[in-house]
């Protein structure tokens, strides 16, 4: 199998994305299915390598792999040797060692699965590193907006809430710009990444402003463990003037689709209504989750053709 990595979308050719969502379709079919086995990762190995807590990429990364045939096992740095002292590239020997073909890997420090990448023979996926980058994140959330709409040129996206410690507002911001979106950050001052001017995207405080319209309201969860002390004066200042309620929604199209990478945090980022409401395809992102992952795994190991 030749090494391929999925590291970010930054800079990836929207050929190359749209080749990943035109597999997951088919992928969804699998998952939706009554067996869900498929054999396109028969004889491959599947390590997920996570640093920090996860329960959706983890979880749909390891569903993938198994309903895709593969031998597939979980490493949680807590319980492995790593806690004993072990390099990050010491521990991606081992794991070439074992014959492991692909590595997917979350890490807290941005960067750290692109060293990886560069000192082992498996192919490396990023499942979201520090504040860098969650690309197989943008690419469900891309999944379940061109589902929906058939394509995403056009489409105004809201997206609210932390962008600066999210890796997947970077990825989102980066994979929907990519695919003609007209993206509309909105938060806090203090919040927003003074990079992503540059990248064409509108940025501002005024959440009204941004939702005016839109297609698409995703809320993004609020980083505390990436946060620095006074970014905002408190949880209940932030959602009275960033939370998206059903007074926000009104602002939006009809119809218009509530996303949310999750976990949420109800009554912070979203209320409850906004996260049930009949709008809100959260849900929905979930299962696309684990096409997108198939899709993912099914092109590292096969790439355009399949064994
Ligand atoms: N969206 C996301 O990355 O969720 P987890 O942290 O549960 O994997």
């Amino acid at each position: 199998m030749q090494k391929q990595d999925l590291l970010g979308l930054r800079g990836m050719p929207r050929k190359q994305m749209e080749a990943i969502l035109d597999r997951a379709v088919e992928m969804k079919q699998i998952v939706r299915s009554e067996h869900k086995r498929v054999s396109h990762l028969q004889g491959k190995s599947v390590v997920t390598l996570f640093y920090e807590n996860s329960t959706r990429t983890r979880m749909s990364f390891e569903l993938a792999s198994k309903y895709m045939g593969a031998a597939s096992a979980n490493m949680s740095a807590s319980a492995s040797s790593v806690a004993k002292g072990e390099t990050l590239i010491d521990t991606g020997a081992t794991l070439d060692m074992m014959g492991v073909d692909i590595i997917i890997m979350r890490h807290p420090m941005s960067g750290a699965p692109h060293l990886l990448a560069k000192h082992v023979k498996a192919s490396v996926v990023n499942a979201g590193d520090g504040m860098n980058e969650h690309p197989t994140q943008a690419l469900l959330d891309m999944f379940t907006i061109r589902e929906h709409f058939g394509a995403i040129d056009g489409l105004k996206i809201a997206i609210i809430g932390d962008a600066l410690h999210s890796r997947v507002a970077r990825s989102d911001a980066y994979g929907l710009m990519a695919m003609g979106a007209k993206l509309y950050f909105a938060g806090p001052s203090t919040l927003m990444p003074p990079e992503f001017g540059r990248l064409g995207v509108h940025t501002g405080n005024d959440i009204r402003a941004a939702v005016q319209g839109a297609d698409v309201v995703m809320g993004l969860r609020i980083q505390r463990e990436r946060q620095k002390a006074g970014l905002f004066p408190s949880v209940r200042e932030y959602h009275h003037f960033f939370g998206i309620g059903m007074d926000t929604l009104a602002l939006a199209k009809p119809g218009a689709l509530v996303m949310h990478p999750g976990p949420v945090n109800r009554g912070v980022e979203l209320s409850s209504y906004a996260a049930d409401c009949e709008q809100s395809v959260i849900r929905d992102q979930v299962q696309n989750g684990v096409a997108v992952r198939m899709a993912i795994l099914d092109m590292l190991a096969n790439g355009g053709e399949r064994a």
